[in-house]
């Protein structure tokens, strides 16, 4: 029977933010949330997560996860104090308890299923995850013998200076036995450079102790305050880069670019310089993407190209090229073959195959058939003060450069709008439509001077 439990209470003073640490995003997701998946392949019996600063926002910000069990600490008297919560919620349970940091979001699954393992085959009341760092500042120093036997951690603070020098850090993460804990936890004192009831003073009251070093310390990072959160995405991030190079795709600048991990690319994608992938975006095999594009939940056939554009919100199918400079926004969905230029803008519409906005259009509420040419600078003015209404334009259909379409409109197929024209009545199939002044032509005119 295993328990997990996320210590998730703490306000995060050094991050100097009104977000509660655990809410800050990494990649796309909270803290919080990485390291609760962390340990779902172990599918744990009982998840809970210890709230206190801002619990409210905590368990609204997580609402949608289930089968998690919140436990209140009020007020916030260190990590020690935080696990004495747990002595009332697994009251009788006897199984394995791990002790998660929510600050500690790049754990890998494997790393806590080896943690399980050795904790098991040992028979020790706690096991827990250190590493060797060049630099252990902040962190607790684990005194350990050769055969991985711990006698103490020492908090940073509390070290001398002789104890400061051991580079074996405490991760963080813990797998107890949980009654041989329950039993210790009422002994712990907050006699302490901070005052607080320190956890992992309980490993010296629980042997046999082992410890299980990490091999890539980075798993064990610890997020306290901004730079080390921008040291986590660099980490995130590069893991995330190597696996799609891994799966087939070029990156012509990996460190310039950035990907959440609800990212999903084809094969043979080239992502030049300076592209950032958000939300959940699937990327078809043989795009070219970049440079310098933001692709935020949007879906892109095969063989797209997107150059220096902002895709948001869109479905683009196979073959379609955007940019540079072009924005579709949410709702846009293109057809195979489409074609949209510099200085475009499309929302909420509908493009059949092969339609073309090659120059400064904006296309809002729209759905254009397919073969339509819109002509440089064509608006469809969507929006009456009040409400949003429809443009309808035909397969086959022209609009000239600089056409106002004012919707409600519906345009037949194979219609031609002459250029300057401001529409506001339907236009048949096969009509031409011009909605300008006429021009006039004054012979002999006496001009300027
Ligand atoms: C802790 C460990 C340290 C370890 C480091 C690894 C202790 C005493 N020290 O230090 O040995 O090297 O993590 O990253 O445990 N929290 C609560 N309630 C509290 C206080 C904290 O839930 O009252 C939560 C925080 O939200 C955070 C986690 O516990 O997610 C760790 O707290 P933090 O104050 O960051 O501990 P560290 O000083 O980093
Ligand atoms: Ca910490």
């Amino acid at each position: 029977m295993l328990a997990v439990a996320v210590l998730a209470a703490g306000k995060g003073t050094r991050m100097k933010s009104d977000r509660p640490k655990v809410l800050q995003p990494l990649a796309g997701a909270t803290l919080v949330e990485r390291v609760l998946r962390s340990c779902r392949t172990l599918e744990p019996e009982r998840q809970l997560l210890i709230v206190g600063h801002q619990a409210e926002r905590v368990e609204q910000e997580l609402g949608h996860l289930t089968g998690l069990e919140y436990v209140l600490q009020q007020p916030q008297n260190g990590t020690g104090h935080a696990v004495q919560q747990l002595l009332e919620p697994l009251a009788g349970f006897s199984g394995e308890l791990l002790v998660l940091n929510g600050d500690v979001p790049l754990l890998r699954p494997e790393t806590l299923e080896q943690l399980l393992d050795r904790h098991r085959q040992s028979g020790a009341a706690v096991t827990l995850l250190t590493a060797r760092l060049d630099d252990p500042t902040g962190y607790g120093r684990v005194f350990a013998d050769a055969e991985g036997q711990v006698s103490a951690i020492v908090e940073h603070l509390d070290c001398n200076p002789a104890q400061r020098d051991t580079d074996l850090i405490n991760g963080g993460i813990y797998c107890f036995d949980w009654p041989k804990l329950a039993a210790v936890l009422p002994l712990l004192t907050s006699d302490n450079d901070q005052g607080e009831l320190y956890l992992t003073d309980t490993v010296a009251l629980l042997q046999p102790a082992f410890h299980l070093e990490v091999s890539d310390p980075d798993e064990i990072n610890g997020v306290n305050d901004r730079l080390q959160l921008s040291q986590c995405e660099a980490v995130l991030q590069d893991r995330l880069r190597c696996h799609w190079m891994a799966e087939g795709v070029t990156f012509v600048d990996p460190p310039s670019c950035t990907l959440s991990d609800g990212s999903r690319f084809g094969r043979d994608v080239v992502v030049e310089p300076q592209c950032h992938f958000r939300g959940s975006s699937v990327i078809g095999d043989g795009c070219r993407i970049g440079p310098g594009c933001l692709i935020e939940d949007s879906e892109l056939g095969c063989g797209v190209e997107v150059l220096h554009s902002v895709v948001r919100g869109a479905v683009v199918a196979d073959g379609c090229a955007i940019g540079p400079f072009a924005q579709l926004r949410a709702g846009s969905n293109l057809a195979a073959g489409c074609r949209v230029g510099n200085f475009v803008e499309i929302k909420n519409s509908v493009l059949e195959a092969e339609v073309k906005v090659n120059h400064l259009s904006y296309i809002g509420d729209a759905d254009l058939g397919s073969g339509v040419n819109v002509g440089a600078g064509t608006i469809t003015a969507n929006y009456d003060g009040l409400r949003k209404h429809r443009t309808v334009i035909g397969a086959g259909s022209k609009t000239g450069a600089n056409s106002v379409l004012v919707a409600p409109i519906n345009l037949g197929e194979r219609v031609t709008v002459g250029a300057g024209s401001t529409l506001t009545k339907d236009v048949p199939s096969g009509a031409l439509a011009i909605g300008r002044a006429r021009q006039l032509i004054k012979e002999n005119w006496p001009g300027p001077a």
